[in-house]
């Protein structure tokens, strides 16, 4: 089976084609660079040991996308590209739904054009919005989300379901993930924000090597245990097997299905920065600061139909998340610029 993975030189893509490539799958990564290096693949390609073909594609691009389904005979597809930074997506809310939004219905049409209909998206705990009830099952109400990236993420969802639902040759499987974190055992691959970061776990990271010098914490007056923001941090290597797990899916032709993907455990900011410094030994000098606009205080989820049905769940714990996060910064601590 051949799966095409859009944004596979991306963080959780680059992880995905890993596993997909233990797994016995043969893969094509298409990336139009936006928010990724190409170095990734060398790297993909050493981990593995086998060639990862990649195309310089873009997801709107039809005619690039035209190339990739006639040369290469492809059975499904696993779609990361995207824009994701929620601050961002507020500034360029245009240029968000444009490449999010137009990618995602180029692709999808080259797909059906092609007869491919096998198609894993990446979604994520965002579009549950301020949850109505902790932990999140599948079954939790969509709600309001706070960005155009959010929003992004839910009217796929959206469309996605309907074009399952006129048309069942479909496979479709929303994934939504919490917050991944952690990277490849190696060292070799990880996530590299552009400038300062804005999630938790790189902002760490920096300021374990040097690079920023003290964390922010936003807020320590929500209504959790410690005042701080919780939320389901998932080892990404985790969250790449999940894709595997997924992929079952299109063999037995089940239609359209929903999963969250996450451990089930809620872990506070200050829980955190304790856990990685127990896991790498480093001091994480932190201020706490006012509440960060759009944050909710808790997110964790309910994976047992993950489990349930596909026979997944996380493995790691939340010492091997901080440490391997930190493995690939200290290894890299410029990302993959020199
Ligand atoms: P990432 O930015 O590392 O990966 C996305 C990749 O898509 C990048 O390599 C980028 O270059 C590529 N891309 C963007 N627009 C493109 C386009 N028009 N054509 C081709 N390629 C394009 O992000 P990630 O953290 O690996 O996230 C992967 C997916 O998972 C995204 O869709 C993201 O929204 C979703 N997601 C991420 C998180 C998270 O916390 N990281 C949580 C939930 C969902
Ligand atoms: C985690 C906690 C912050 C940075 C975001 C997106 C979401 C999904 C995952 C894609 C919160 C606190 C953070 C810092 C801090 N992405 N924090 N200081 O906000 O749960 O989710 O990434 O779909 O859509 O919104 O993740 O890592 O930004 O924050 O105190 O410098 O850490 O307030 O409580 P978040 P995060």
């Amino acid at each position: 089976m051949t799966i095409l993975v859009t944004g596979g030189a991306g963080y959780i893509g680059s992880h995905t084609v890993v596993e997909l490539q233990n797994a016995g799958y043969d893969v094509v990564v298409m990336d139009n660079l936006v928010n990724a290096s190409k170095k990734v693949i060398g790297r993909l390609e050493a981990i593995t040991g086998k060639k990862v073909p990649f195309y310089e594609t873009d997801i709107r691009d039809r005619e690039g996308l035209e190339e990739i389904f006639t040369k290469e005979k492809i059975d499904g597809v696993i779609h990361f590209a995207g824009l994701k930074a929620v601050g961002e997506s507020v500034e360029k809310p245009w240029e968000y739904y444009e490449n999010n939004i137009s990618g995602t219905l180029t692709l999808v049409d080259v797909m059906r054009k092609h007869n491919c209909k096998n198609i894993i998206f990446s979604s994520s705990a965002t579009v549950y919005g301020d949850p109505a009830f902790v932990p999140i099952t599948e079954e939790c109400p969509k709600g309001t989300c706070t960005n155009p990236y959010g929003w992004t993420k839910s009217m796929l969802e959206q469309v996605l379901s309907d074009i399952y639902k006129a048309d069942n040759e479909w496979n479709v499987v929303l994934l939504r993930y919490f917050n991944p974190i952690g990277a490849h055992k190696s060292g070799t691959i990880g996530e590299n924000p552009n400038g300062i970061p804005n999630n938790l776990m790189p902002y760490i990271t920096q300021v374990a090597v040097g690079k920023l010098p003290q964390l922010n914490v936003f807020g320590n007056d929500y209504d959790t245990p410690d005042g701080t923001g919780v939320r389901d941090y998932i080892h990404v290597v985790d969250l790449a097997l999940g894709h595997v797990k997924a992929l079952k899916k299109f063999e037995s032709g089940s239609g359209l299905n929903i999963y969250n993907l996450g451990t089930g455990a809620g872990y506070s900011v200050l829980d955190i920065v304790k856990n990685f410094e127990e896991a790498t030994g480093i001091k994480i000098p932190y201020e706490i600061k006012p509440r960060r606009a759009g944050d909710i205080a808790t997110c964790y989820s309910n994976a047992d139909k993950a489990a349930k049905e596909l026979g997944w769940h996380a493995q790691y714990g939340i010492k091997e998340m901080c440490a391997d996060s930190w493995k690939w910064q200290s290894q890299n601590p410029n990302g993959y610029d020199e």
